[in-house]
């Protein structure tokens, strides 16, 4: 385990079971629709490419890099900026958004707001963690991985300040690495 985790919250076990449980449940409701599935970058890039293995369907995929954490913030300012917009039209595409974690929403709820103005047929939510404690804007989850308690979660693609994001399992990081930088 790298040193500067406290502990694993979510082991690399629990990950690919979750991603089995999700991807298989996405491959059943999305037969026959070759949804799009919109990873959100950076840090849900690895979940949607484990996850995608298990939606043995015709679908594709694309990417959005939006950003609402600044620099060194552990917490969120509410403001969510377009870094890089879609190539794809999503006119009466099903879409389904993959994320790696809600906080506080405000991400989410600017996001399906977003692709409603763009006529998408369908927008549903795929997260690989919940953390329901710090949540401000609701936004219904359609596809659940893992509920996790209020802490800074880092790995499986998550990063603080960037790093630790090639991490396999998520890890709560010790307090000391955020505190004292
Ligand atoms: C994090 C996380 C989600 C979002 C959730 O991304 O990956 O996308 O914040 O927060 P919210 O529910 O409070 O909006 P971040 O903006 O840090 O970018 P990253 O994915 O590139 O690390
Ligand atoms: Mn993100
Ligand atoms: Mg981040």
């Amino acid at each position: 385990m790298d040193s500067d985790i406290e502990r694993v919250l979510v082991s690399e076990d629990e990950i690919a079971e979750a991603n089995k449980r999700l991807g298989t449940q996405l491959a059943k409701d999305y037969a026959g629709k070759n949804p799009l599935f919109v990873c959100i970058l950076r840090g849900a890039a690895m979940f949607m490419m484990d996850l995608i293995k298990h939606v043995d369907i015709p679908m594709e995929y694309d990417f959005m890099d939006v950003s609402s954490y600044g620099g060194e913030n552990t917490t969120t300012t509410g403001d969510v900026k377009i870094i890089k917009d879609l190539d794809t039209s999503l006119r009466g595409r099903d879409v389904v958004i993959v994320e790696d974690i809600i906080d506080t929403g405000f991400t989410l709820d600017r996001l399906i707001e977003l692709f409603n103005t763009r006529h998408a047929n369908s927008v549903k939510i795929v997260s690989f963690l919940d953390k329901p404690s710090r949540r401000i804007k609701h936004v219904h989850v359609d596809y659940n991985g893992v509920k996790i308690p209020d802490a800074f979660v880092v790995g499986y693609g998550m990063d603080y300040n960037e790093r630790y994001r090639n991490l396999p399992y998520v890890g709560v990081l010790k307090p000391e690495i955020y505190s004292t930088k």
